[in-house]
């Protein structure tokens, strides 16, 4: 697509890390495209392998092709901005993690945070793929997604991801067009001090 950005004339960091991590943004822009079942897989395979306390893989993740019985399920949980972009998504998720300790009931201080790198990763594994993107989203109806799909008590809703093919920004509405670009960082002494807190 001969209008799509390149995070990394947009993005540079002030030390040495790996592109991967400038190169995962969020665009909005999506073709419609489909996304084979093969290449989620890939997706969730990458989250699979996240590190969680006591392993305890507390991420739950269900989702809807475009063009299936589910996809309106999915989109109309969305906010009506979110709506606006989603229609050319490939691919919704939703992401659930569970409350509680498998082991012994008791409640897992920890089950977001861990859920929380297990999206990074699926994340960072579509940007490997080059012709996938996601987009997370905390704009839905929680209580529509629960009651919709059926998502017990002893999980936490977490947010949604749109997974699609890369799309050309001329195709958004023009509110969006404006915001479609890789967004910038805080600089490091903002986010981490040595010691005490003193920010
Ligand atoms: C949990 C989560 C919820 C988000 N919710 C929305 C959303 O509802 N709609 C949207 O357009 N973007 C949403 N975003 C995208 C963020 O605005 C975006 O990640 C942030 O501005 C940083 O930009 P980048 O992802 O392009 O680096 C969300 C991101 C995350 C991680």
């Amino acid at each position: 697509m001969a209008d799509r950005i390149d995070p990394l004339s947009v993005r540079k960091a002030d030390h040495e890390i790996s592109d991967i991590f400038l190169k995962r943004w969020s665009p909005r822009a999506m073709s419609g495209e489909a996304v084979s079942q093969e290449e989620l897989l890939r997706l969730f395979e990458a989250a699979r392998w996240a590190p969680s306390s006591y392993n305890e893989q507390e991420w739950r993740f269900l989702y809807a092709h475009r063009d299936t019985s589910e996809w309106q399920r999915f989109f109309d949980l969305l906010v009506e901005m979110n709506q606006a972009w989603c229609k050319n998504a490939a691919v919704l998720i939703l992401v659930v993690s569970k409350k509680t300790m498998t082991q012994n009931g008791k409640p897992n201080l920890v089950h977001s945070l861990d859920t929380g790198m297990a999206v990074q990763n699926l994340m960072l594994q579509a940007v490997t793929m080059e012709n996938v993107v996601t987009h997370g989203m905390a704009g839905f109806d929680r209580d529509a997604a629960r009651r919709e799909l059926g998502v017990p008590e002893d999980f936490d809703i977490e947010c949604m991801i749109a997974v699609g093919r890369p799309g050309s920004p001329s195709d958004l509405p023009e509110a969006l067009r404006d915001k479609e670009q890789p967004s910038l960082r805080r600089p490091i002494d903002a986010i981490a001090r040595e010691g005490r807190f003193t920010f």
